[in-house]
């Protein structure tokens, strides 16, 4: 039996290999319960792979994972009945209405009238899916089909909400309502597993995040404190080409700093004498520089790489 503050999720060394590609190697990983917790990591890291696992459509090829203290394999039913998902591809009835898609996803769940109406037409009202609750499916626009995808992951009231880069997509109103969507779960006492690519998303919205690398957790922690951990807490930021960047930095080179492009930013405890330095380098040409806290960004950056050729 697993008691209130065991796990919601937890994976031991758990590996899945494709036939020539090793997606995830060896990850471990803990979500303790209420938590909102994110996915980070580059595309191809493995994150989705990993959330296939835990919600059964994947079988890792070698380790262990387990939700609500239950082997997923052997329980499936069981883990599923308790568990939302919303997979980064929308799972949906393409010629079905959205309400209808809520109503047959109710029913999977086992849920009778009037509760079944009940919770669909809440789930319409919070998603504002009014106005299109009776078109088929294939003629809503992205958004939408993201929105009714994220609802009919709510339609059993889950303990343990998975959300695949939900926000991709959403305009800001509905990704700012679904943030408070979730607060508001988090609250009630639901687990909430989350990817995104929005690293501002991350630091507002989790209470833990874990970076994941080539199929391996490379950091976790709080985002404050993995920041705090990991760079120094002013982040300088200003143009500067790379043949430019040794004679520029002359005295700073030696300083932690990422490039993207033309793009330089480097961390530092305090920026003032570095400022002064670039302006005096600069002579009359002022620069534009921006000061600013370090954020979850940069520690991504830092720690990932910048380029595109990432892992796959
Ligand atoms: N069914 C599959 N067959 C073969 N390779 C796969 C399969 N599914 C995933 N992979 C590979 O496994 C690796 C991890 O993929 P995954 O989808 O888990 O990454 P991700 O972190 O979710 O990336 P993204 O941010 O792009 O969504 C990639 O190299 C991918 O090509
Ligand atoms: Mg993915």
């Amino acid at each position: 039996m697993s008691s209130p503050d065991s796990p919601v999720v937890e994976a031991k060394a758990v590996s899945k290999k494709f036939a020539d590609r090793v997606a995830v190697d060896g990850l471990d990983l803990q979500v303790s319960p209420r938590l909102c917790f994110g996915l980070l990591g580059p595309n191809g890291a493995g994150k989705t792979t990993t959330l296939r696992m835990i919600y059964g459509v994947t079988r890792p090829t070698s380790g262990m994972v387990r939700v609500f203290g239950m082997d997923v394999g052997r329980n499936l039913r069981a883990v599923r009945s308790r568990l939302g998902v919303t997979l980064q591809q929308n799972a949906l009835i393409e010629a079905l209405s959205p309400r209808a898609n809520l109503l047959v996803f109710g029913r999977y769940h086992l849920l009778r009238q009037p509760e079944l109406s009940r919770r669909a037409e809440e789930l319409i009202d919070f998603f504002e899916l009014r106005s299109h609750a009776d078109l088929p499916v294939r003629q809503l626009s992205g958004g939408f089909q993201r929105r009714l995808a994220i609802a009919l992951s709510l339609m059993n009231q889950p303990e343990l909400l998975v959300l695949d880069e939900p926000t991709t997509g959403l305009d800001p109103a509905v990704r700012l309502a679904l943030w408070s969507r979730i607060r508001e779960l988090r609250a009630g006492g639901t687990t909430v597993l989350i990817t995104t690519h929005y690293m501002d998303e991350a630091q507002r919205l989790c209470d833990r995040v874990a970076i994941i690398s080539a199929g391996k957790v490379i950091r976790e922690g709080a985002p404050e404190n993995l920041i705090a951990a990991t760079l120094a807490p002013e982040t300088v930021e200003f143009d500067c080409s790379s043949g430019e960047e040794a004679s520029l930095l002359d005295g700073f080179g030696s300083m932690r700093h990422v490039r993207v492009g033309r793009r330089l930013m480097l961390y530092l405890d305090d920026s003032t004498s570095l400022i002064e330095h670039i302006r005096r380098r600069d002579q009359g040409d002022r620069r534009p520089i921006v000061v600013r806290p370090t954020n979850l960004e940069d520690v991504f950056l830092s720690l990932t790489g910048t380029g595109l050729e990432g892992n796959s």
